[in-house]
């Protein structure tokens, strides 16, 4: 039996998530709803799906879970009402920007015995999950070391900005997520410093542009992460780990693989320009992910609880870089 879902956004990730779904032969798309009844519209009609209101949705006997893609501050809300409703749930990162609503929306996900699954795509990646394997098979070693790199091609608007609850909450999460995936231990002390380099706007809306990281765990693992809203080259993602007995590398991946050398010396493609193409497979692999859990009762991950100690990492690095020290992390 298909599990049949409903998409809530039909934005940038409702539409990557909308292809994942109709693309996983134990999934069916049954409805969608946008505020923006245009995109509902189109969406719909691109997938052969209902445009439906949210209390259509609620009460729809023939939706199991719900997948919801609107903009953050919608998230809580949207997980408890569904919760409620008795619905499965999987959200985009992140549950809210506030750690006192993203630990009032885990009780009612506890007390009614929801399932959710947060959005840390990353996770998925195949490369980063070969990374991880390789980790689990010790095949490094003891990890000492983790360096994340991780450069947007360019700024969001403005609009963006005001409501993305800034660059740790909205970008540099999911490095922290990462960080967590890979360390293998709970980071005890984060030390961020950021700056505005790319856009002045960006500084005058409170926010940062570029931010380094440093993460450590309670028996001295470190993580480096380097954010940047800016990279001219394309969508910079790569991941070393450096272990006790070797060191694990994924590079940054391209729409084509190949590799030009002549009298100029050697060329290769641009990257990948954003995350809509780069982690394309890891989206269909955490919509797989989810429906297998929800088909055989299987532990969803990453949950809400992933997402809360991401987000209080993300609170800790903005404490950090304001206050300029280092934050203990309770
Ligand atoms: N995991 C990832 O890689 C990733 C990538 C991008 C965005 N996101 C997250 O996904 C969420 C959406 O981001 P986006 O970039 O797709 O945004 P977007 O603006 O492209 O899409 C949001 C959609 O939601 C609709 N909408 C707005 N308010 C609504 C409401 N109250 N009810 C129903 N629909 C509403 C808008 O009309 C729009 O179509 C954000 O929380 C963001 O953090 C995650």
């Amino acid at each position: 039996m298909s599990v049949c879902f409903a998409l809530l956004g039909a934005g940038r990730i409702g539409k990557v998530h909308a292809k994942a779904i109709t693309g996983n032969n134990d999934a069916k798309l049954v409805a969608v709803m946008d505020a923006f009844e245009q995109a509902a519209s189109e969406l719909a009609a691109a997938y052969d799906c209902e445009v439906r209101t949210l209390d259509e949705i609620e009460a729809a006997s023939d939706v199991d879970a719900v997948v919801i893609c609107t903009p953050t501050d919608t998230h809580a809300d949207l997980i408890e009402r569904f919760a409620r409703a008795g619905k499965a749930i999987f959200c985009e990162k992140p549950v809210d920007l506030s750690i006192d609503r993203v630990r009032e929306c885990l009780d009612t996900v506890r007390e009614t015995g929801a399932k959710l699954m947060v959005g840390f795509n990353r996770r998925f990646d195949p490369s980063f999950q070969a990374v991880r394997a390789a980790i689990d098979e010790g095949r490094i070693g003891d990890v000492e070391q983790v360096v994340l790199t991780s450069r947007d091609p360019g700024p969001p608007p403005a609009e963006y900005i005001i409501k993305s609850g800034g660059i740790f909450r909205d970008m540099t999460i999911h490095d922290f997520d990462m960080a967590r995936f890979l360390l293998g231990e709970e980071i005890i002390s984060v030390t961020a410093t950021a700056s505005v380099l790319v856009d002045k706007e960006i500084g005058e809306l409170g926010d940062f542009d570029t931010a380094s990281i440093l993460l450590v765990t309670a028996s001295g693992r470190q993580c480096v992460i380097t954010n940047s809203r800016r990279a001219t080259y394309g969508y910079d993602q790569r991941i070393e780990i450096h272990g006790s007995k070797g060191m694990l590398a994924a590079e940054n991946q391209r729409p084509l693989m190949i590799e030009i050398a002549n009298e100029q010396g050697y060329q290769r493609p641009p990257l990948h320009d954003f995350f809509m193409t780069r982690y394309v497979e890891a989206y269909a692999a955490e919509i797989t992910s989810f429906i297998a859990a929800l088909r055989d009762g299987a532990e969803i991950t990453p949950t809400g609880e992933d997402g809360l100690k991401a987000l209080i990492l993300a609170d800790a690095a903005l404490k950090s870089a304001t206050e300029k020290r280092i934050v203990e992390i309770g």
